[in-house]
C-alpha cells in the first residue's frame, strides 16, 4: 500500500467506526417513482424529482428531437462555441417564470453558486449564510474568500444583529439563504429577510433547488409569502422538479451580464447538452401551465404529516429526525424491508446528532402508498 492508500483506508476506517461511511448502490429509476435496488422494486420516497418530469413523454420527446439535431455535446465553453440556439429560449423561460428581467444557465445548481458568489464578492466583502444552508452555498461563499458568518437557521434578528457589528467595516454584504431548506423542508422568511437586506444595503442570494415546481404556484419560494418579496438573485437548479440537470441564476440584465463575464464555473466549464437544455424548456412548460400537477407534492406531504402526527408540511420535504446515525440507518432498512426507499441522512449533511430521515414527495405518489409509510413511521419508528 503506498502512503496514499493508506491515508484513505485510515479515513475510511474512521468513518466506518462513526457509522458514517457512505456508498454507491446501484439505484434504476423507471417512472419517477419507483426504484429497483438489490433486486426489489421499492417505492421511493427519497428522489427529488416532485413533478416526475424526468420520465414524462414531453420533456423525453425534447431531449430525443435535440440529441437527434444538435448532437451528444455542447462542444465547449458558452462563450467558445458552446452557446446553442436552445439556451436562449430556456433562459427566458426561466426568467418569465421567476419574475426577472434576465436568465444565466449553469452546468449545475452548485456550479452557479460556486461562480456566483465569488463574480460578486471579494475578499473586502462580508456573506451571512443561514447556518442550514447548502453545501454549495457555503462553497460559493468560501470561494470568494469573504469574512464568511453564519446566522442561526431562520432567526432574522440574529442576521440583523450580525449585520450591524459587521456590516459597516465591508464594502458589500450578501445574505444568502436556501428557499426551501433541504434537509428540513422548511421555508426561509423571505420577507422579513428582503426588508432586512434592503436596510442594511446588502444583496440576498436565495436557492430557490427544492421550491421551483412546487411552492408559490410552482413559480418557486420568492412567491410562497402572500407579498412577494424583492430578492435580486434567484438561483436555483434544474435538476429536481425539472426532472434534469443544470442550475440557473434569475436576476437583473445587468448583473446576468456581469456573471457571464465574472462567474469562473461559466467561463470555465462546458455548456450543457443540447438535449439537456431541451429537456428542462420543457420541463418548465409544464411547470408554469399545469397549476394542478405543480400543487401535488405539497398536498401529498401534508397528507403525509397529518397521517404521521408530525408538524404540517411546508414543502415537498419532511424530516423525521431521529438522532444516531445508527437509529436512522435502522429505521431506513425497516423501511425498505416494507418496499419503501426513504435513505438516511446523516452528518455531515445535516447536523450532529440530527440524523434523519428525509422523505421526499412527489406529484404521482399513490395515496394508498403514503398512508402505509405514515402509520409505519407513526407505529414503528416514532412509537
Ligand atoms: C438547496 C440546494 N442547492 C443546490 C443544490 C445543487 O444542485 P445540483 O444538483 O444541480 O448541483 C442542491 C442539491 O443538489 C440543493 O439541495
Amino acid at each position: 500500500m503506498t502512503a496514499l492508500d493508506q491515508f484513505a483506508a485510515q479515513k475510511l476506517r474512521d468513518l466506518e467506526a462513526r457509522q458514517l461511511r457512505r456508498r454507491l448502490i446501484d439505484s434504476t429509476r423507471t417512472d419517477g417513482i419507483h426504484v429497483l435496488r438489490n433486486g426489489r422494486r421499492l417505492v421511493s420516497f427519497s428522489c427529488n424529482d416532485y413533478l416526475n418530469l424526468s420520465h414524462h413523454p414531453k420533456v423525453k420527446a425534447a431531449a430525443a428531437a435535440a440529441l437527434e439535431r444538435y448532437g451528444t455535446g455542447a462542444g465547449a465553453s458558452r462563450l467558445v462555441t458552446g452557446n446553442h440556439p436552445l439556451f436562449a429560449e430556456l433562459e427566458s423561460r426561466l426568467a418569465q417564470i421567476k419574475g426577472t428581467e434576465a436568465a444565466c444557465v449553469f452546468g449545475s445548481g452548485y456550479l452557479a453558486n460556486a461562480g456566483i458568489i465569488p463574480a460578486l464578492i471579494d475578499r473586502d466583502d462580508l456573506v451571512l449564510l443561514d447556518e442550514l444552508s447548502h453545501a454549495c452555498l457555503w462553497a460559493g461563499a468560501r470561494l470568494a474568500r469573504a469574512n464568511v458568518l453564519a446566522f442561526r437557521h431562520n432567526d432574522v434578528a440574529h442576521a440583523a444583529a450580525l449585520l450591524a457589528e459587521f456590516r459597516a467595516q465591508h464594502a458589500n454584504a450578501m445574505i444568502a439563504t436556501d428557499g426551501v431548506f433541504s434537509m428540513d423542508g422548511d421555508l426561509a422568511p423571505l420577507p422579513a429577510l428582503a426588508a432586512l437586506a434592503a436596510r442594511t444595503d446588502a444583496w440576498l442570494i436565495v436557492d430557490d433547488a427544492h421550491g421551483l415546481g412546487v411552492v408559490g404556484d410552482g413559480r418557486g419560494s420568492r412567491f410562497a409569502h402572500g407579498d412577494v418579496p424583492d430578492v435580486p438573485l434567484q438561483m436555483g437548479t434544474l435538476s429536481k422538479a425539472a426532472g434534469g440537470y443544470g442550475g440557473y441564476l434569475c436576476a437583473s440584465r445587468a448583473v446576468i451580464d456581469l456573471i457571464q463575464n465574472r462567474a469562473r464555473s461559466f467561463i470555465y466549464s462546458t455548456g450543457l447538452p443540447p438535449a439537456t437544455v431541451a429537456a428542462a424548456t420543457a420541463a418548465l412548460d409544464i411547470i408554469a401551465s399545469d397549476r394542478d400537477l405543480v400543487a401535488k407534492p405539497l398536498r401529498n406531504a401534508r397528507r403525509f404529516t397529518a397521517a404521521a402526527g408530525l408538524p404540517e408540511a411546508q414543502s415537498a420535504i419532511v424530516p423525521v429526525v431521529l438522532g444516531t446515525a445508527d437509529r436512522a440507518l435502522a429505521a431506513s432498512r425497516h423501511l425498505e424491508d416494507e418496499g419503501f426507499l426513504v435513505v438516511a441522512i446523516r452528518p455531515p449533511t445535516v447536523p450532529d446528532g440530527t440524523a434523519r430521515l428525509r422523505v421526499a414527495f412527489t406529484a404521482g405518489h399513490a395515496e394508498g402508498e403514503i398512508d402505509r409509510l405514515a402509520a409505519l413511521i407513526r407505529e414503528r419508528v416514532l412509537a
